[in-house]
């Protein structure tokens, strides 16, 4: 098995950092685009205040006769009160001001026109009086509500204006971090509570029962959470349990190995005794025995065959496969050697794999996958004998974008009813005498270990099957 270093993550290097990382990233964002709008309305109602000094002035003027004596006094308090230098009303191509004695007036001032009410704009103003403002100087221009055609303007520094508008971008700012840390905790607690915990505790458990899966007592506890969380701890539950009966099962099969082996080896001894004792009756000049005595010994030696088989069945790799380069055409040229096809009398072999494709396979694997179905076909078509003409074996190959195919073709009999409705299924496939109905099972047990495909294919003549590969195997 194996072993990785099993540590889990430290509370604060693991998910929950990640967590309260990109909730207080988000939290700030949307504050930033909470933030523009706001600070806008912020300076528009801060002008709109001054502004309504002017008109208040305005109306003042208005209703006095005459306007440009009143005395300084009350016009000073007018224009103080609004922070303002002057002020100006103009109505019907007429204009009247009152402005704050022995200041200079200024020549240059920032027209803020009231009247532009949408909120571009309104962010606009915000930005330049934020950093651009400073020292300059402000005409705010508007109207009386429902008196069109006359205008106030009310002229006054920006410096108060950017002063207030700081405070509250400070203000706002606090508030944005106590906000995000408020709710960052919030949720750091229900999310540790509601995900992380469990998750730890399931990690924990993977843990500790991969260190004894044949301990019953480390099977995960299933909480009564109908969450995703809930789903997985059952899945996780269950599949533990599959695992443990797995192993015991797997515990008991071997345990049969052995038992098989045992009476494999006394049927081996039986087997020698037996061969002597017809050697001995053989001698005998009993016609009748003469002709039993060769049947004894086969039939003792077929049963020992079987044996040996189910042995090799259990004994099969149970290890992953453990891929190295392998050249598939020599591959396949040892493996018709392996399955007695390599200079056969009779049955021809035609190996049509290029030269120069190589894999990345466990090569004992994949040549049992071979060396079961050549042998396989060779055996169909001996058993055939002269019903075939020029009997050969074919391998094809053919290289896809889903997959590489290596086919084994023979033109022999076909598949017995029988094998092909148990195909692939081991002690049930066989359909010839001495079978049993192993090879065919192993190899696509083999072939799926490596990520492949192994299936038959129907022909009207002959046998063939196709063992198709994932081409992430081809090596360059
Ligand atoms: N190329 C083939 N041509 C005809 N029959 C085949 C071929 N390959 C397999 N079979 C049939 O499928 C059966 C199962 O094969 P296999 O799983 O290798 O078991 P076994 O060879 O031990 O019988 C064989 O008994 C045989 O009848
Ligand atoms: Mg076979």
């Amino acid at each position: 098995m194996a072993t990785q270093p099993r540590v889990m993550p430290g509370l604060f290097s693991g998910l929950s950092v990640k967590i309260i990382a990109t909730i207080i990233v988000v939290i700030l964002a949307v504050e930033v685009v909470i933030y523009l709008p706001s600070a806008a309305n912020f300076r528009q109602s801060w002008l709109t205040d001054r502004l309504r000094v002017g008109i208040v002035a305005a109306r003042v003027l208005d209703a006095v006769p005459d306007a440009m004596n009143l005395p300084r006094m009350i016009t000073d308090r007018l224009l103080n009160s609004a922070g303002a230098l002057a002020i100006v009303y103009r109505r019907e191509g007429q204009s009247q001001l009152i402005e704050l004695e022995n200041t200079p007036m200024p020549r240059e001032a920032v027209t803020i026109d009231m009247r532009v009410r949408d909120q571009a704009t309104l962010i606009m103003g915000a930005l330049d009086t934020l950093m651009l403002g400073g020292d300059r100087m402000l005409r705010i221009v508007g109207e009386e509500e429902g008196q069109e055609q006359s205008t106030v303007e009310v002229l006054m520094p920006e410096a108060p204006l950017r002063a207030d508008l700081l405070v509250y971008s400070r203000n706002l700012l606090v508030l944005a971090l106590i906000l995000a840390a408020f709710t960052s905790a919030v949720l750091y607690v229900f999310v540790s509570l509601i995900l992380i915990a469990p998750i730890r505790r399931l990690t924990g458990n993977m843990m500790s029962y991969r260190e004894a899966p044949e301990n019953a007592a480390l099977i995960v506890a299933p909480t009564l959470r109908r969450d995703e969380i809930g789903v997985m701890e059952r899945e996780l539950a269950s599949m533990e349990s599959d695992i443990f009966s797995m192993l015991r099962q797997r515990r008991h099969l071997a345990d049969l190995g052995l038992a098989v082996a045992k009476i494999n080896h006394d049927l081996r001894n039986t087997l020698t005794s037996a061969q002597l004792l017809s050697d001995q009756v053989a001698t005998l000049d009993d016609p009748k025995v003469q002709r039993l005595a060769p049947r004894l010994v086969q039939s003792i030696d077929k049963a020992i065959g079987f044996a040996q088989s189910v042995l090799d069945y259990g004994r099969q790799s149970v290890t992953p496969p453990r891929p190295v380069r392998v050249e598939l055409r020599v591959m396949l040229e040892d493996a018709a050697f392996d399955a007695g096809l390599a200079g056969h009398p009779t049955i021809g072999f035609a190996n049509n794999v290029p030269e120069n494709v190589a894999i990345s396979a466990d090569p004992d694997q994949l040549s049992r996958v071979f060396i079961n179905l050549i042998k396989n076909a060779r055996e169909a078509l001996e058993a055939a004998g002269a019903k075939v003409t020029a009997p050969v074996v074919d391998i094809g190959y053919a290289a896809a974008g889903d997959g590489l195919t290596i086919s084994v073709a023979d033109n022999g009999p076909g598949l017995p009813p029988r094998a092909r409705d148990n195909l692939f299924v081991a002690f049930e496939g066989s359909a010839r005498a001495g079978g049993t109905g192993l090879g065919l099972a192993i190899a696509r047990e083999l072939t799926e270990a490596h990520g492949g495909r192994l299936s038959f294919v129907d022909q009207p003549v002959g046998t063939r099957f196709d063992v198709v590969l994932p081409t992430a195997l081809l090596l360059g």
